[in-house]
């Protein structure tokens, strides 16, 4: 018996949770399936920049309000998602110049290789947008985590040494960053370095999280080696998949998650329960 997330909170886990937004909060199969298995949500795209304030100084948090309103009255955590991003941003940020504007937390801002990625954060501020972003997160909320979230790191490979190495640059005189998001967009049968990844993540000192969970093909041994490696990392705190069924996956044809797209457990979900 027992439920993704009770299973993976009685292991001292914070919680196991999924994305969702005001489209997959209208489907009434999926909302049977957060409810009971899932432990918290993070808004797929609600909260990023365009939704918020697509045109300058004009904003709209209608989507973001559906979603903490429902983990609200459903006692779900909630993961914000996400601060500075070069992506989905409005065309009026995308196109900022000079350094009199510029608030908020970090997503993608590595390349493969270790250095910071080309952004209008990067390009205007250096390497300080980061210590910014992270001060002005706190400023505005001095209780939250603040993590630093990206993707590929998923072997102790030169992004995520380059993570590493900035978040130890970052933190030096104080402690701005709280915990490391990985994102794991894996691939079936690419699973190999995942715990090396993670003790990898765990060298910063801090928290670390798996954010946005999924595996295009995944056998159930795939998802199996991503839960054992979070549970023989003390510091991997939670999980959070990139939606619950295959039917709603940003992905979509990969079947990528631990239902199917009729809202059916797939045999990846069974072998997780198992594991735990
Ligand atoms: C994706 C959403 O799932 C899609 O609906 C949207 O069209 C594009 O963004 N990394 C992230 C997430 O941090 O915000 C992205 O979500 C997937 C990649």
């Amino acid at each position: 018996g027992g439920t993704l997330n009770a299973k993976f909170v009685s292991h001292g886990k914070k919680f196991w949770g999924s994305c969702a937004d005001s489209n997959t909060l209208n489907i009434a199969a999926n909302v049977a399936i957060l409810t009971s298995d899932f432990g918290q949500v993070t808004p797929e795209n609600s909260m990023k920049w365009d939704a918020t304030e697509s045109s300058r100084g004009s904003f709209n948090f209608a989507g973001a309000d559906t979603l903490v309103n429902w983990a609200t009255s459903n006692g779900k955590m909630i993961r914000g998602h996400t601060l500075v991003w070069h992506s989905q941003l409005p065309g009026w940020v995308s196109s900022i110049g000079d350094k009199t504007t510029l608030w908020d937390v970090v997503n993608e801002i590595f390349n493969e290789d270790g250095s910071l990625r080309s952004s209008v954060f990067s390009n205007v501020l250096g390497e300080s947008f980061v210590s910014i972003a992270f001060q002005a997160a706190r400023a505005a909320d001095g209780t939250a985590k603040l993590y630093i979230n990206d993707y590929n790191l998923d072997s102790n490979n030169a992004k995520v040494q380059g993570l590493v190495a900035l978040v130890k640059r970052t933190n030096a005189s104080s402690k701005l960053i709280d915990g490391v998001g990985t994102q794991m967009h894996l691939s079936a049968g690419g699973v190999g370095g995942v715990q090396a990844a993670l003790t990898a993540l765990a060298g910063t000192g801090l928290e670390v999280a798996i954010t946005e969970l999924d595996i295009a093909g995944a056998s159930a041994n795939d998802y199996t080696a991503v839960v054992k490696a979070c549970l023989a990392t003390s510091a991997c705190v939670s999980i959070t998949s990139w939606g619950v069924s295959d039917a709603n996956s940003w992905r979509s044809g990969s079947t990528p998650l631990l239902w199917d797209s009729n809202y059916r457990p797939k045999a990846a979900e069974t072998a997780v329960l198992a594991a735990m």
